[in-house]
């Protein structure tokens, strides 16, 4: 059989997308959202939906005839805490929350995958099994650890894995296969730098956070620029300083949040270790103590060669266009199923040709929903 959706599949993917992206909802609050998913799933024949002990996320089987490989198939489902501008019928109803990175295409493209594959199944060309995972909680990279945790790979034994992210530089349709390291391994952290507080007046009698705070700032932006390979990309950045009081008091503590990513493991590894004395030392230089917690350490998405070989002839099973584009410093809990089971990460283009590019996360970001028949045929193509 071909492996495409059919017109009325498309359709009926393409209102689940727009419903989806007129009612986002934050990591770990997908509820709505699961629920919209079980209700498309019910209605395709021979999928079924697995207890999973999770609030939000959904996981499905789809039964092959049992003489090929059980394959996974992952999407992300989550919206982020922003405001929507981009103006369209399906413009988000739930103040400050959108999809801007694009969750919601790929949920409604698995959705379309999974009605290539019952299909498949139904006519008996469908070999192996195929789990169809949907993650919640993907921004902020707790999902993926989530769904790990809630057991999924003790209801499921997949010998391989696909996801896949849309990706808005590359023009709508076209799909970016690519070698070796993908996207970067990360650790967010948060740091709490605890003075001494009092009047601003007497400085002799206090120790200001604030002061220490703008030093450990500066001397971390000597971690990417002094200690890393510079052929190596590598990028920390300091995203929140939380802390202060109206004129004259000198506060007890100031919060400083950050992210460092490094696209090989042991340049996040040697960045890490640098901003753990740096934080440390600078806090001790100016009298003041510094706590550092850190977030899970997320790896790298690393595309092997057998894998990359598996995508490739996925990819031409549905002749799909190619393109190339840049590993990107951006992260994806996707990462951590790879210690569980063999996986590849595909890029789908999501930009109308012609149109200025609208990065992921921003205010305008959307979609060329024309991609979701590329994205979930290759999803489909991936599971053959
Ligand atoms: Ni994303």
């Amino acid at each position: 059989m071909e492996l495409k959706l059919t017109e009325q599949e498309y359709q009926a993917i393409l209102d689940v997308k727009h419903d989806l992206h007129m009612h986002p909802e934050l990591s770990g609050e997908e509820v709505r959202t699961t629920q919209k998913i079980k209700e498309c799933l019910q209605v395709v024949p021979g999928v079924e939906i697995l207890p999973l002990p999770v609030k939000t996320g959904v996981l499905a089987r789809i039964k092959g005839r049992g003489d090929g490989p059980e394959v996974m198939l992952r999407a992300d489902i989550d919206a982020l805490p922003q405001t929507e501008l981009y103006e369209s019928p399906w413009k988000s109803v739930n103040a400050g929350v959108m999809h801007a990175c694009g969750h919601d295409f790929h949920t409604a493209s698995l959705l379309g995958a999974a009605m290539i594959l019952s299909r498949a199944a139904q006519s008996g060309e469908l070999k192996g099994d195929v789990d169809l995972v949907f993650q919640p909680a993907e921004e902020g990279t707790t999902g993926a650890r989530r769904m790990i945790d809630a057991g999924i790979f003790e209801m499921i034994h997949p010998d391989l894995c696909f996801g896949m992210h849309n990706w808005p530089s590359v023009p709508a349709g076209q799909v970016v296969l690519r070698k070796g390291a993908l996207m970067s391994a990360k650790r967010n952290f948060t740091v709490r730098i605890i003075g001494h507080g009092g009047h601003g007046s007497m400085p002799h009698l206090n120790v200001d956070p604030i002061v220490c705070a703008a030093a450990v700032i500066e001397a971390l932006q000597t971690v990417i620029s002094r200690n890393m390979n510079p052929l190596h990309p590598a990028v920390l950045s300091v995203n929140m300083i939380h802390g202060g009081s109206p004129v004259n008091l000198v506060v007890d503590e100031v919060e400083l949040r950050a992210t460092v990513r490094s696209l090989s493991e042991e340049g996040l590894t040697r960045a890490l270790e640098r901003v753990e004395t740096i934080v440390v030392k600078t806090a001790e230089a100016y009298e003041c103590r510094a706590e550092i917690a850190w977030k899970e350490r997320i790896p790298a998405v690393i595309n092997t060669e057998e894998m990359y070989r598996l995508a490739v002839r996925a990819a031409d099973a549905i002749s799909c266009e190619r393109a190339d584009a840049p590993p990107s410093l951006a992260s994806e809990d996707f990462a951590l199923y790879r210690a569980c089971v063999p996986s590849f990460f595909y890029w789908i283009g999501s930009r109308t040709e012609g149109e200025q590019i609208e990065e992921l996360h921003r205010p305008n970001f959307h979609t060329d929903d024309r991609a979701l028949r590329t994205a979930a045929a290759l999803y489909a193509a991936s599971a053959m």
